[in-house]
């Protein structure tokens, strides 16, 4: 079976479990974790940053940063299409005591204008506060789209002007700088804080990090504590997550070359829409024409083939470090022929 499904399907390397056996560790509550304590450090120097912590996932990454960054009753803008808004089971509202505030963008882009818009009047104290803009890079639910450097600039200045907190979900940040070459601190520098994944495309089981200044790493470490993330020997997990930073980030423009194999596929089947300019990174999103997606998942999962439902219309296939080029070429044998290409 191929699992396309997302690039979270990744099992640890051979290399990967060796560094995590041996990975000196101790008690990261008191701060004794000598290989969480290097994960951090080199992780706030790849990103540019004063601090980093180590969280357990995405979710948490980016809930710690929100918590942290505003004070019930507050508001962020985010795009439509945000993981923030449609994946992480309302936690802003629920760890929070925040509301989100949804703006529609092409791409899972949103403009300055747009922003500026949505930012409430200070004198109206009725009205929620802004306190946050969220930009998603690369965005997930745009099929991996790339969010442009110049429109990141433009919203910085809107942050600014306005007084706001600018967050990065950067889970996928690294796909974004292999693809554009721009490195990941200078991404990271137009934002107060980042939330970045371990365990997507970078193939550890586990984990991810947040960034920014270190007053800010202090009090996010306080709250991860409350939620119930301050874990004891995780030394054995940051050990997965310093290898995929130090042998995985590269790497990851072969997912890129193997996304758009699969997009080009799909362009010539006559059963799906594709959107080739959407395609920038590792995640291809496909409306189904003929038949329902549940339908169309079955009948690639007969043949071998595992995909994700994308939304009501759209499959999602999202390619990774476990699957080769030779199944690449399995993959679109099957889609052509299972949706007349
Ligand atoms: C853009 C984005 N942010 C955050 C997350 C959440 O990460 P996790 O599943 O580790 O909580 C995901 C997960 O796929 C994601 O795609």
């Amino acid at each position: 079976m191929i699992d396309l499904r997302s690039d979270t399907v990744t099992k640890p390397s051979e290399q990967m479990r060796k560094a995590m056996y041996n990975a000196e560790v101790g008690d990261d509550v008191f701060k004794e974790d000598p290989t969480i304590n290097a994960l951090e450090k080199y992780a706030a120097e790849l990103l540019g940053k004063e601090s980093a912590l180590f969280v357990t996932s995405g979710v948490m990454g980016n809930q710690l940063c929100l918590n942290v960054l505003t004070s019930p009753g507050d508001e962020v803008i985010c795009e439509k299409d945000a993981h923030i808004f449609n994946y992480e089971s309302s936690a802003p509202s629920m760890l929070s005591g925040i509301q989100l505030y949804p703006v529609s963008g092409k791409y899972g882009v949103i403009t300055a204008e747009q922003v500026e818009e949505a930012i409430r009047p200070k004198s109206a104290y009725y009205m929620p506060r802004t306190k946050v803009i969220e930009v998603e890079n690369t965005h997930n639910r745009a099929s991996g789209a790339i969010h442009p450097i110049e429109n990141i600039a433009e919203l910085k200045k809107v942050a600014e002007k306005n007084n706001l907190y600018f967050h990065l979900d950067g889970a996928r940040i690294w796909n974004a700088s292999v693809k554009t070459g721009i490195s990941v601190s200078k991404y990271a520098s137009y934002f107060d804080t980042i939330s970045c994944c371990l365990s997507k495309g970078l193939g550890a089981p586990v984990g991810s990090l947040i960034a920014g200044n270190k007053d800010f790493i202090s009090e996010a470490y306080r709250v991860r504590k409350a939620w119930g993330g301050g874990m004891r020997q995780s030394g054995i997990l940051a050990a997965a997550g310093l290898y995929a930073l130090q042998n995985n980030i590269e790497r990851l423009s072969e997912d890129h070359e193997k996304a758009e194999v699969i997009a080009k596929a799909l362009s010539t089947c006559e059963n799906v829409r594709v959107d080739l300019d959407s395609v920038q990174t590792n995640i291809i999103i496909f409306e189904v024409l003929t038949t329902t997606v549940e339908e169309a998942q079955i009948i690639c999962k007969e043949k071998g083939l595992l995909v994700s439902i994308g939304n009501k219309k759209c499959l999602r296939a999202v390619t990774h470090l476990d699957v080769s080029f030779e199944q690449i070429d399995e993959v679109v044998k099957i889609l052509k022929e299972v949706f007349n290409g």
